[in-house]
């Protein structure tokens, strides 16, 4: 899936979010930073989480961020542009242009999933790790993700045109891909959510709005894609709308 212009735009408003605040505090606690390390954020969007880890690490660490889009990437550096700490590499999670062992934690957010090879873009972690780190991971269960909607059918139609991840149940293999890798006190925490508004600057809202431009996109009539956000609104009217979320946070450690 590319993440071109419209799509980063909303991405980077989903990031903004509870969720993505919540995701965030999630991984900083894990990776228990100290002042002077490297860390670098894989799919680093909109460069959220990287001035986050640019504030831990310090004037002697190293915040880096990767992405292949363009898009995120200029807008990862406008935000981080005070922090001189933090660099930005365009490119993609299997040909990170650093030294062998070269970070003291490297972490990613809802990106392994869209990747082909992911094994490759493991291997890549694996290489750049030094002994004594981690590596903190956060996918979401995309069978468990979605709106509720009362028409099953039209439902899962506007599911089906966001169907972009080429693994979509990630967290249920990565233990498994992270030991053959040699990872140790490989760990998994769960982190859901049900969120039962769709306030304005809510995920589930981003999420309805990021549906419908793909349903449009790929030829879905209006008329459906109406019908269908009239039937979220009436359920939220009536006390039964429902949007969930389980994202799982998988920690791996490198001893040697
Ligand atoms: C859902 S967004 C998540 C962004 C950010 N981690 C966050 O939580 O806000 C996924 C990101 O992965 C990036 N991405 C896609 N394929 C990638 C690859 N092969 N290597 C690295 N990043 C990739 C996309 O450009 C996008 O910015």
């Amino acid at each position: 899936m590319k993440f071109d212009k419209d799509i980063s735009l909303i991405q980077q408003k989903m990031s903004e979010t509870s969720i993505g605040i919540a995701r965030r505090q999630n991984i900083l606690k894990e990776l228990n930073i100290e002042g002077g390390q490297t860390i670098i954020d894989v799919g680093c969007g909109g460069g959220q989480l990287v001035e986050a880890i640019s504030l831990g690490v310090g004037v002697n660490g190293k915040a880096i961020g990767v992405d292949p889009s363009e898009t995120q990437i200029v807008s990862a550096k406008d935000r981080c542009q005070s922090f001189e700490n933090t660099e930005f590499l365009c490119c993609y999670a299997d040909e990170i242009d650093m030294d062998d062992a070269s970070c003291d934690s490297i972490t990613s957010t809802q990106t392994l999933e869209y990747i082909e090879d992911v094994d490759a873009a493991l291997n890549e972690i694996r290489r750049l790790l030094k002994n004594h780190s981690r590596f903190v991971n956060i996918s979401t269960l995309w069978d468990y993700f979605g709106f509720h909607g009362p028409d099953k059918e039209l439902n899962s139609l506007m599911h089906e045109v966001v169907k972009g991840q080429k693994h979509p149940m990630l967290p249920t293999k990565l233990n498994g891909k992270l030991e053959k890798l040699g990872f140790k006190n490989i760990r998994t925490h769960e982190i859901p959510f049900f969120i039962t508004k769709r306030d304005e600057n809510s995920f589930a809202k981003f999420h309805e709005v990021n549906m419908v431009n793909a349903a449009i996109k790929k030829g879905i009539s209006e008329d459906q894609v109406d019908l269908w956000r009239k039937q979220l609104h009436q359920a939220e009217q009536e006390g039964s709308f429902a949007f969930t979320t389980i994202a799982i946070m998988t920690t791996g450690y490198i001893n040697q």
